[in-house]
């Protein structure tokens, strides 16, 4: 199996890297290959440059593809599933995840396909695992919790993925033990989910 995380907080300090930490032990556990993108440790550049909006927003798909770009469509061919895993900012994905989407799926690969141009493959599962400060309760009754679902789980992992979910570690600022394993439980098994879509 070949997992493709795109990992994105700045700190390993933090919780969400603990969480990672995690999630790439219970992969290696099962012999899984594990490919990480860790955007802030690549320095990866979020914000487009005009270069780029010329050929994204006129879809001149001539235009050359930035090498970094490349790099990540290799990863997401290469991947059987890809998990986002960052905390929530805002109610959403920090900005340098949100330039992920910007710019790696770019017109032509991700949308917008054209018979002769490379098109992004259909993967099986995709998962956002995301920390966030507030618990699930609190999300869910002010309704953050569904609009974070249908940004990125209909808009931005959209039809290009067959299967999907997203599961929110909420509540990490009240420091709770039971909470923090609660989390670890639902991390360890993710495995067992994964397999359930390969079979
Ligand atoms: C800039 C910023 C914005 C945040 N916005 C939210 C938010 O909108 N909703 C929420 O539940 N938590 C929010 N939080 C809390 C984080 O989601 C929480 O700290 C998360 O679990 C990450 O922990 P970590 O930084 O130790 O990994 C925010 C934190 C920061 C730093």
């Amino acid at each position: 199996m070949n997992i493709l995380i795109i990992y994105c907080h700045p700190s390993e300090k933090s919780y969400t890297f603990q969480i990672l930490d995690i999630m790439k032990q219970t992969f290696i556990d099962q012999n899984w290959n594990v490919e990480i993108s860790d955007l802030y440790a690549m320095n990866f550049q979020s914000d487009m440059t005009s270069q780029e909006y010329e050929r994204e927003g006129f879809a001149k798909t001539d235009l050359p593809i930035s090498e970094d770009i490349l790099t990540e469509h290799r990863k997401i061919e290469w991947a059987d599933c890809i998990i986002f895993l960052y905390p929530v900012w805002w109610s959403d994905c920090p900005a340098k995840l949100k330039g992920w989407f910007d710019r790696v799926y770019s017109v032509g690969y991700a949308y917008g396909q054209k018979p002769d141009l490379p098109k992004m493959k259909t993967i099986k599962y995709g998962l956002a695992v995301c920390t966030a400060g507030h618990p699930n309760e609190f999300l869910e009754e002010i309704e953050i919790a569904q609009s974070m679902k249908t940004i990125m789980l209909d808009d931005r992992l959209g039809k290009r993925f067959e299967h999907k979910e997203m599961i929110i570690l909420g509540g990490t600022t009240l420091n709770n033990e039971d909470i923090r394993h609660d989390h670890k439980i639902k991390i360890e098994a993710l495995a067992a989910k994964i397999k359930m879509h390969f079979t």
